[in-house]
């Protein structure tokens, strides 16, 4: 494992120091998940999400639930890779967090055999900090730059080299010392992760020779990923229980993995421990965990496009001031799943809510919405 990647154990089939101590944490468990509600439902790693996480990673493309398409072409190109017993391509992966992205790096090596070695953008200060990680990878290594947005741009024209011929002209000294010296390095690949897409810079986006974005899931595949989770957490979940959990869960993976380990919690301290629907109900009740799975940022949103601009249509930079959030953030964490899930319109004018919007928060739906949307839903009514 890298230096640089003391928060990501590699090995995730690797027993946790204390896996074998007895599971008495629910009351701490239930009482954090208490303080930090709003984040409950949330798309971003926190608390013991990264320690939890690395337990229920899939290590093979095999146990890697839905996105098929991604899984598909993840399988063709290593097929290729290991025929050709050559570096695969330079991959980028994109979407909102807890999809799977950092998951899908370490399956690539997995699969490959090789060496992965984790860092992130904003964590590669130098050049000299990159050379020291291009150096050190192992034969055909992975190199996995989480938030490759965030690299700054002195280094980012110095990995263009790397990526495209494996060379690195390094400058060594300043002034008339200065001296620069060309490192060859052994083929390796490349893996970004980013949630922020747009702010990848031309150059760097044509160098990646796959970009796959990772999309949400559907109930079901939650629900697969549910109920693999509390096998290898060792808890027992209906299947009532598990779809439950699975549609609360913002179409995220992290997010469903999380509630299974607050449910299970719940279930150990007020039941008999084995996850049923009606415990899962009152856990999710008592977490506040809104019933289609929307955390605090969506709820803001929504209610600033409702309450401030009357249900828009209005534009993302407006609506990023009142929530006080950067609106590219807004357009590519949060906006995807409100649109997907039909809370938000995307128009040529700016975003507006939908007939759902209001329901959903307990606002009455404005007139205008009352007769649009009761005519798309009945076509075939005579008018
Ligand atoms: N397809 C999947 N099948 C099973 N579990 C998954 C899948 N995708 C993600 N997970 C689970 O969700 C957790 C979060 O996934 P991961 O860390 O890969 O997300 P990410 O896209 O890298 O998020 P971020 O953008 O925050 O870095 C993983 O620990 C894993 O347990
Ligand atoms: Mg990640």
């Amino acid at each position: 494992m890298s230096k640089h990647d003391d928060e990501r154990p590699k090995d995730k089939r690797k027993k946790s120091p204390d896996a074998d101590m007895p599971r008495v944490v629910p009351i701490g468990a239930l009482r954090s998940a208490r303080e930090t509600p709003k984040r409950l439902a949330g798309p971003t790693a926190f608390g013991d999400d990264v320690r939890e996480e690395a337990w229920l990673r899939p290590a093979a493309l095999d146990d890697f639930v839905g996105q098929p398409l991604v899984r598909e072409q993840m399988s063709i190109f290593l097929a290729a890779a290991a025929k050709r017993g050559e570096a695969m391509d330079h991959i980028l992966f994109h979407g909102p967090p807890g999809l799977g992205k950092t998951t899908l790096a370490s399956i690539v090596a997995h699969e490959m055999g090789v060496e992965i070695t984790h860092t992130s953008g904003p964590v590669l200060e130098k050049p000299l900090d990159l050379a020291g990680l291009l150096t050190n990878l192992g034969p055909r290594g992975i190199l996995f730059v989480d938030e490759i947005h965030r690299i700054p741009a002195i280094v980012e024209e110095y990995l263009y080299s790397a990526l495209e011929d494996y060379t690195l002209d390094i400058m060594l000294d300043r002034g008339t010392s200065a001296r620069s010296m060309k490192l060859t390095l052994d083929p390796f690949t490349l893996i970004g992760a980013t949630t922020r897409a747009g702010l990848l810079t031309a150059p760097m986006r044509a160098r990646f020779g796959v970009t796959l974005r990772m999309d949400f899931y559907t109930h079901e595949d939650l629900r697969r990923i549910v109920v693999r989770s509390a096998t290898i957490l060792g808890t027992r979940i209906v299947d009532e229980a598990a779809h439950e959990i699975a549609r609360r869960s913002r179409g995220t993976p992290r997010v469903a993995n999380r509630l299974l380990r607050r449910v299970r919690d719940f279930a150990l301290v007020k039941a008999d421990g084995i996850v049923t629907l009606p415990v899962t109900r009152e856990a999710l009740r008592l977490l506040e965990v809104d019933e289609r799975g929307l955390d605090e940022m969506d709820r803001r949103f929504l209610e600033a496009l409702i309450d401030r601009y009357d249900g828009g249509p209005v534009g993302l930079q407006s609506l990023g001031v009142v929530m006080g959030e950067d609106s590219g953030t807004l357009e590519d964490v949060y906006e995807p799943f409100l649109v997907q899930e039909g809370f938000v319109r995307r128009t040529a004018r700016g975003r507006e809510a939908t007939k759902l919007a209001y329901t959903h928060l307990g606002r009455p739906v404005p007139a205008r919405l009352r007769a649009a949307e009761g005519v798309a839903e009945h076509p075939e009514l005579p008018l």
